[in-house]
């Protein structure tokens, strides 16, 4: 095998799907933790639907599983327990409040910051909860907590 194709395997390998565990567990327990492919993610079950994404705040590193889930503009959202960032299940924007300094008595608007946090993607068969993680190419800030010294599963190289 040359070394192209062996790298294009590797890459292949890193974006299969995994099997996190069984849908009737998430359901009752409402959130899973797991290692997929050395990346630690966090899995929400929240008024029906499933939510991957990585378990380390963007800010800080902060335990997203450690979290409450609350509606923000309507938004589902998970709020860190360290500083208290909230962050969309669906997208992983980070949302805060904004006021306008000319017209203090106007109301606060909540407003994205953009994608802040890596979503993965949920499927599933059978029974089981597979994760896939994101092969978005843009730089999320929740990379730095899911890679290099923040990792906690360290590679054996
Ligand atoms: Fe999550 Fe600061 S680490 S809000």
């Amino acid at each position: 095998m040359d070394l192209e194709s062996s790298e294009q395997d590797s890459e292949e390998e890193k974006y299969s799907s995994v099997c996190v565990g069984r849908e009737d567990d998430i359901k009752r327990s409402e959130r899973i933790t797991a290692v997929v492919h050395d990346r630690e993610v966090v899995i929400f079950y929240h008024k029906g639907e499933y939510h991957a994404m990585d378990i380390r705040c963007y800010h800080s590193g902060g335990p997203l599983h450690l979290g409450e889930i609350e509606d923000f503009d309507g938004r589902p959202c998970i709020v860190c327990p360290w500083h208290k960032y909230k962050i969309t299940l669906a997208t992983g924007e980070g949302l805060y409040q904004s006021i306008n300094p000319k017209d203090p008595s106007s109301k606060p608007k909540w407003c994205s910051k953009g994608i802040k946090q890596r979503i993965h993607t949920v499927t599933v068969d059978n029974g089981n909860i597979y994760v896939t993680l994101s092969k978005e190419p843009f730089k999320c800030d929740s990379d730095f907590y899911a890679t290099g010294d923040f990792k906690v599963i360290k590679s054996s190289s």
